[in-house]
């Protein structure tokens, strides 16, 4: 008997022992030969793994495995090793990660249209790509220097912003109040409604005016939403010869749904914190690009010569990271300190009082890079901080279904944050 993910059950399985929701509460008896119709209703009751008679997790893995071309997973295996080389594969959660990702890559690989996405390059053993490492003008960035040249100068959030965020610290503010604010702003009315609408949020019935939408989701998790508008807004356009922004966009939304499927299993209430958190995690990086553009240029070549965490290039070279800069960022513009943390910190989680948030965010981080979902620069998986795991408490098995769960909404959202429509 095994724990198996939900989406890897099958009708015919057997219950190996009663199964209970999150909240305990009973739901059906040890020995239950499972149909398509309790398959369902667990997913619907937001199971995520039963205990199954005489089969294993790996059992199933292997099935899935054997039905694709051996030399195929064996290829597969040695890109995604590449990818996971500063990981502990020895993790239950790397590997399952890990496998996913082999599997993933392995299909890709055998489908009529395989991607040929930068972010699964084979980054194995002595595989480095010979590329020249630009010319520093420069010399060593000061950390104090760029702070108080660029992101003292960083453009200021928009006025509405700084208006809903006020509103919200007012202990006598009304949801009203609120919603008329964020309704003066048409564009960000139009987009809020439009995301909130999307399967990923997943409400029965049409949310049709931000006073629903304000009523339905909370003041705070909804301004969390307009702020991450916002601030896509104010960063989509700018240009960048050393990004795909498009990329460094995925790799963002990717992030931010991770964390808020990992917060809402955590049972944290306002999981638009964590998709907030998520999406604004390598922000950084955007700063580093835009106002070092010869060091990050010089900084990425050289993780692509020397295979070594784009992370720890940033460190030797600047003596501090995008996280750093993000956090400065985050702090200018007030956001809630746990944001701020959780930017700062999600390579670092340990260091950060609040360790839950930056773990989660931590986590997502790296389930968005294993994935190979868009990229803010890193070729890497990065390792995960085992204090940080515990912390979560999370059982090895929602990691694939979380990734699955969030590939299917991270096309549409990324859409609705990022299409200039609006
Ligand atoms: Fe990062
Ligand atoms: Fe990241």
């Amino acid at each position: 008997m095994s724990l198996v993910t939900i989406n890897k059950i099958e009708q015919g399985m057997v219950l190996g022992e009663d199964l209970k929701d999150r909240d305990d509460r009973f739901l059906l008896p040890s020995g239950t030969n499972l149909t398509a119709r309790h398959i369902k209703m667990l997913k619907m009751w937001g199971v995520i793994e039963a205990n199954i008679e005489g089969i294993a997790q790996e059992d199933v893995e292997d099935n899935a495995i054997s039905k694709i071309d051996p030399a195929t997973i064996e290829m597969a295996e040695k890109i995604v090793r590449g990818r996971f080389r500063y990981s502990n594969t020895d993790h239950p959660a790397i590997q399952v990660l890990f496998r996913f990702c082999t599997l993933q890559k392995a299909r890709e690989m055998q489908s009529d249209n395989p991607k040929q996405n930068a972010e699964f390059h084979d980054r194995s053993e002595n595989n480095v790509e010979t590329i020249e490492l630009p010319e520093l003008k420069s010399a060593k960035i000061d950390f104090n220097k760029l702070i108080q040249r660029h992101i003292l100068k960083l453009p200021t959030l928009p006025m509405i912003f700084s208006r809903i965020n006020k509103t919200i610290l007012k202990p006598d503010s009304s949801a009203d109040e609120i919603g008329r604010i964020i309704s003066k702003d048409t564009s960000l009315s139009a987009r809020l409604l439009k995301i909130v609408n999307s399967a990923f949020y997943g409400f029965p019935s049409r949310i049709d005016s931000i006073s629903r939408a304000v009523a339905i989701i909370g003041t705070k998790p909804l301004s969390s939403l307009a702020s991450g508008v916002t601030v896509v807004d104010m960063f989509k356009n700018v240009p960048s010869d050393i990004v795909n922004m498009k990329s460094f966009w995925k790799h963002s939304i990717a992030c931010g749904v991770n964390a808020r499927l990992i917060a809402s299993y955590q049972g944290i209430q306002n999981t638009e914190r964590l998709f907030l958190s998520g999406l604004l995690h390598d922000i950084g990086r955007l700063v580093l690009y835009n106002y070092a553009p010869d060091h990050s240029a010089y900084a990425l070549a050289k993780v692509k010569r020397t295979n070594v965490m784009l992370s720890k290039v940033e460190y030797e070279d600047l003596d501090f990271d995008h996280a750093e800069i993000g956090g400065l960022l985050l702090k200018k513009w007030k956001l809630p300190v746990l944001i701020e943390h959780a930017v700062t910190y999600h390579h670092s989680p340990q260091k950060s009082q609040y360790l839950l948030e930056a773990a989660i965010v931590h986590l997502a981080d790296i389930m968005a890079n294993a994935a190979g979902i868009g990229s803010s620069g890193e070729c890497f998986v990065p390792p995960l901080d085992l204090d940080a795991w515990e912390c979560m408490g999370l059982s090895t098995n929602i990691l694939d279904l979380t990734i699955k769960q969030a590939n299917h909404h991270i096309e549409e959202i990324f859409k609705f944050f990022c299409s200039n429509e609006n």
